[in-house]
């Protein structure tokens, strides 16, 4: 679909105001077209034979028909300009309503690729960009094209030679405008591209204020800043000056059409071939249609523009999510929580696998532990189970059924992830902890932070439930960040529960109660957990160990600290780093 057609497609959205629009601009043209007549016939009128009160009444009876049209052309107008305010202004409503529906159904995988700064600035500032054109190419351009043809139209009536002039003249302009256009869209892209860039270097300079004060690296940020507002600049004065040739150009062609109708018409006059007032009418539409030509050129060039903003933000809502339902996708009643990876292999780009070939099963309320190096591939795994990302070779299954089979939402509504890394909203901790629930009951909300050990913490605060956690959770430590988001997780009393590393910044103390509790909850929870932590994969029924992405050791720990070379040596390292820290659990 390219830009125009998109335009009336949202405009089109309010079917009865756009026709309305139409109705009231039609009237005010055909006020606008039959002005130069009168105009004309007010000299046409006089006659040197009658007497001089008729000539006058004349005159006067001509002068009031321009004033009356007048009067109805201002009427119409705002009648028009009003509908089309609703227009446009809907049509723009939609589009915003389009774009971040269209960004929250992307998959991981579209963000993997895409750049915040761009997504934000497609969102805000190129619909801002789109904003003109809805509505001022709405009610100017429509007006416009049907105030030409009405003139061309007046112009074929009095003089059919004549009006081919005219039409050189329009078509000259048409071509110049095009050729203007035709020029600037590259430079058009070229702003909205650098002010993307522009959007995500202040996003990541703020988002990353940490790092860049740390290394002090201010100026070297500044003149990233200063290189992407350089190419914004550029590209914009650039834009100005293709811009300001259209203007001037028309004037010229006005000019010729004007000197043409003149010197012909009274050519003609002179021959006896033409009338005084027809030459007055031909000169006032030539006067008449210098505006809308002037307009319309303008438009031309807003629309380029918008078609740059619009080219970008087509490419988010064209962009179809590749993880979703299949039509005949089953509803999750009841999860049991069974897990059975089937030679699965998974890359993030084509050409590079990070999985290969893995299998295992985890029972219906079994604990699994994954023990890996770091990059081995852990969360991976995990992240194919929500289908955050889709395996490319192997299935997955869940209660002996392919995960593609069923409803999205219903998978995910039973799978509690706490993640690596956790975000928060800058919320209170209550609505963070029930994020995950519409309407939880405050009794669930303070069990969920009591098994996470969050609530004693959560109680010496002065809003105590109600205090705000800061942007991305700032004023939280990464511990009790962390136990938010277990907490969050659990809330929705999920039949699976993944942990990522999600009691590596707790103190042993604190992990051994979460633990405890967990151990209570998770009773008929299927749960996997990636740790390094000596209890917690002794406490597991089963493990894997992962190394570059394939699975070299799966069992118990007794089977396998007897079988497993590899397991044995980690186990016995992590033992000896963390000695002192089991004692504590043994001793309880
Ligand atoms: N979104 C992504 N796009 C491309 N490659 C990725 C992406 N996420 C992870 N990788 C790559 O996949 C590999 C496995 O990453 P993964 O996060 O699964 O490791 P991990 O075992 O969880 O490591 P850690 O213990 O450090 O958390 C890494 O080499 C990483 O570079
Ligand atoms: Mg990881």
């Amino acid at each position: 679909m390219n830009s125009a057609r998109m335009i009336f497609k949202y405009w089109l959205k309010s079917r009865k105001f756009f026709i309305l629009e139409f109705i009231f601009l039609l009237f005010s043209t055909i006020c606008y077209t039959l002005t130069p007549i009168f105009i004309g016939r007010m000299v046409g009128v006089l006659d040197p034979y009658l007497p001089v009160s008729a000539n006058i009444t004349g005159v006067l009876f001509n002068f009031f028909m321009v004033l009356l049209f007048a009067l109805l052309r201002y009427f119409f107008n705002r009648l028009a300009r009003l509908k089309g305010a609703e227009v446009s202004s809907r049509a723009v409503y939609h589009l915003r309503d389009d774009i971040s529906n269209a960004i929250y159904r992307q998959t991981f995988s579209y963000f993997d690729k895409t750049e915040t700064g761009q997504l934000i600035s497609r969102a805000t500032s190129d619909i801002e960009e789109t904003q003109q054109i809805f509505g001022m190419g709405l009610t100017l351009g429509l007006q416009s094209t049907l105030q030409i043809s009405g003139i061309t139209f007046g112009f074929f009536i009095f003089s059919f030679d004549l009006s081919f002039i005219l039409l050189v003249a329009i078509f000259i302009s048409f071509m110049l405008s095009y050729y203007i256009a035709k020029k600037l869209k590259p430079i058009f892209l070229e702003t909205r591209d650098s002010f993307g860039d522009l959007t995500n270097t202040i996003r990541e300079n703020i988002v990353g204020t940490q790092v860049v004060r740390m290394f002090s690296t201010q100026n070297k940020e500044l003149q990233k800043f200063k290189k992407n507002n350089d190419r914004f600049y550029k590209a914009s004065v650039n834009s100005v000056k293709y811009n300001s040739l259209y203007m001037p150009s028309i004037y010229i062609v006005m000019g010729f059409l004007m000197i043409s109708t003149l010197f012909i018409g009274g050519s003609r006059f002179i021959n006896g071939t033409l009338n005084l007032d027809t030459i007055i009418i031909l000169l006032s539409y030539v006067a008449a249609l210098g505006f809308p030509l002037m307009v319309l050129g303008q438009i031309m060039l807003v629309y380029i523009q918008a078609d740059a903003a619009l080219t970008r933000v087509r490419d988010v809502l064209n962009s179809s999510p590749d993880i979703k339902d299949v039509p005949d996708a089953i509803p999750i009643t009841k999860m049991k929580g069974e897990i059975e990876f089937n030679n699965i292999s998974f890359g993030y780009t084509q050409d590079h696998r990070i999985l290969k070939n893995i299998s295992f099963t985890v029972p219906a309320g079994k604990k699994l532990a994954i023990l890996g190096t770091t990059g081995s591939g852990k969360s991976t795994i995990i992240n194919l189970i929500p289908r955050f990302y889709e395996a490319n070779e192997g299935t997955i299954k869940i209660d002996k059924r392919d995960i593609r089979k069923y409803i999205l939402k219903d998978l995910r509504k039973n799978i509690g992830i706490v993640s690596q890394e956790t975000f928060l909203f800058n919320k209170s901790i209550a609505e963070n902890i029930s994020y995950g629930k519409d309407n939880a009951s405050k009794e669930e909300i303070i069990e969920a932070a009591k098994i996470a050990d969050l609530h004693d913490f959560i109680i010496t605060l002065p809003k105590k439930y109600d205090s705000i956690v800061g942007e991305r959770g700032t004023r939280l430590s990464g511990g009790q960040k962390q136990r938010l988001s277990i907490a969050r997780a659990l809330l929705i009393k999920p039949k699976i529960l993944i942990l990522d590393d999600s009691t590596s910044s707790v103190d042993v103390e604190t992990e051994y109660n979460i633990q405890q509790a967990l151990t209570r909850i998770m009773k008929g929870i299927t749960s996997i957990i990636i740790t390094q932590r000596i209890s917690t994969i002794r406490g597991a029924d089963y493990i894997i160990i992962l190394d570059r992405g394939r699975v070299v050791g799966y069992g118990t720990h007794d089977e396998l600290i007897s079988s497993n070379v590899l397991y044995k040596q980690i186990y016995e390292t992590l033992y000896q780093k963390q000695k002192s820290k089991i004692k504590i659990e043994e001793i309880e």
